[in-house]
């Protein structure tokens, strides 16, 4: 965004602002010099400049101003600053590792500020309330938006008829002017551990009897269905012992979504749901990790992504993947390619917009694996909400879009 668009936004405030930025900077002196400026007199200070800053909304407009005013305008060091955000449980150790990395290139950098970037792993389900009840600042979804959430975004292409003062109103301070950006893309493996399965073996289901597996209407391995699926190898007579996520979760919305559409069975039991009543035989887990841990002792543990490495720790072993049959008909397994090339054919005509959502589900493709999602981060375009006057709520929406500007704008993440 260019700083003619910051401008005519920040001049769409009201007149409290006026304190021109050549007596700030005198009032700030006497701060960082001698006796400390009193909070609340800083907190007043901070109230008139804050505004303008959150009002620069889109990312790469507030990034350019990030270097340059935080060392112009603000004298006081803020030694931590509380980057908080919940949400998705599958994408987390990304954005741990995001977060670590960020901070890292923080201290190279020499930044005067610490970021204390908490990312709490909820579930998408509780990340956007938590974001839309104003408890954090970003949220990380896999699922969309519902549409009474919609309203909050800004419309695409009028930013001229954006009337600011619509946005600082009491009454609509947590909501507005959200924006969605795709993040990560990810899928979910389908992970088996069945007792008696031939060694180095590997397990090919196809969408219906995937659905049929998930609404209990097959319940064995021994079932036709499986075992045409699999004609080179003697399934073993065990019963499934499924698992499912029991909380509200974006991952469980998508995975729904695949298995609805390819089983009648599954529409009719269980439907789409972030919170579905799973089959009362399944065990449920409150996470993708808690669902890992349940690896060991279970024969069919849900969708849990490649999270390779905590599988292993689980159960001793590599985990187990099955081959999917996607709706080309071609056999798949979650991979980077696998997913990249779904990425690569929706993405390819998507333009942006606030309102960024996109879902790489069941792409006909002979090389995409069927459930791949798309991650999100759900950002606020005006940060006018937080305490008013507080100095360090405007540091920590400069670091929050600093960190999301890093994290897209990164490689090696
Ligand atoms: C995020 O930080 C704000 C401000 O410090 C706090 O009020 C809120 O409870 C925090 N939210 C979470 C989810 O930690
Ligand atoms: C912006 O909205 C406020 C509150 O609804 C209204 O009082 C004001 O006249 C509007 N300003 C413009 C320029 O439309
Ligand atoms: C999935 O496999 C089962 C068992 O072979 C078969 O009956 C069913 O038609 C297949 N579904 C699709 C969509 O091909
Ligand atoms: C699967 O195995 C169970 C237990 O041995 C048996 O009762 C059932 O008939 C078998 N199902 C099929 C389709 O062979
Ligand atoms: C599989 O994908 C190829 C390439 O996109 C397409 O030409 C073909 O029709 C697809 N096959 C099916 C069964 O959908």
């Amino acid at each position: 965004m260019d700083t003619k668009r910051s401008n005519e936004r920040a001049s769409g405030t009201d007149s409290s602002e006026a304190i021109s930025s050549s007596k700030l900077r005198n009032l700030l002196k006497i701060g960082t010099h001698g006796t400390a400026m009193p909070l609340y007199l800083r907190a007043q200070i901070f109230t008139s400049i804050c505004l303008p800053i959150a009002a620069i909304a889109l990312l790469c407009g507030l990034l350019t101003n990030i270097d340059e005013s935080s060392n112009r305008n603000f004298q006081i060091q803020v030694p931590h600053l509380y980057v908080n955000g919940t949400g998705s449980s599958m994408m987390a150790n990304t954005y741990w590792r995001s977060l670590a990395m960020f901070s890292t290139y923080l201290t190279n950098q020499k930044a005067s500020y610490i970021v204390d970037s908490k990312y709490i792993s909820t579930s998408s389900g509780v990340g956007k309330s938590d974001f839309s009840n104003g408890y954090s600042l970003y949220a990380a979804t896999d699922s969309d938006v519902s549409k009474a959430d919609l309203q909050y975004y800004l419309p695409d292409n009028n930013p001229q008829k954006t009337n600011i003062s619509l946005y600082t109103s009491p009454k609509t301070y947590p909501h507005l002017g959200s924006i969605m950006i795709p993040t990560i893309a990810g899928a979910m493996g389908i992970v088996y551990n069945i007792q008696g399965f031939p060694e180095g073996a590997s397990l090919i289901l196809n969408g219906s009897v995937l659905g049929d597996i998930f609404c209990g209407a097959i319940s064995w391995w021994n079932d036709t269905a499986i075992q045409q699926l699999n004609p080179s190898i003697v399934m073993p007579s065990k019963m499934i012992k499924g698992t499912g996520r029991g909380d509200s979760s974006g991952s469980t919305q998508i995975f729904t979504t695949y298995l609805a559409a390819h089983s009648t069975q599954f529409a009719n039991r269980i439907g789409i749901s972030s919170q579905p009543k799973w089959p009362s035989s399944f065990v449920l887990g409150n996470s993708a990790v808690e669902l890992i841990t349940f690896l060991h002792r279970l024969s069919i543990p849900s969708h849990i992504y490649q999270w390779k490495q905590s599988c292993k720790q689980s159960i001793g072993q590599d985990p187990q993947v099955a081959i999917l049959l996607n709706s080309n008909g071609t056999k798949t397994t979650p991979t980077t390619e696998s997913v990249t090339q779904a990425m690569q054919k929706v993405a390819a005509d998507t333009e942006f917009s606030r309102h960024n959502f996109l879902t790489i589900l069941d792409v006909n493709d002979p090389i995409a694996y069927p459930i791949a999602l798309m991650s999100f981060v759900l950002l606020r375009e005006n940060y006018f909400w937080f305490t008013p006057g507080s100095e360090t709520d405007c540091q920590r929406v400069k670091a929050l879009v600093y960190f999301w500007y890093y994290f897209l704008t990164t490689q090696a993440l």
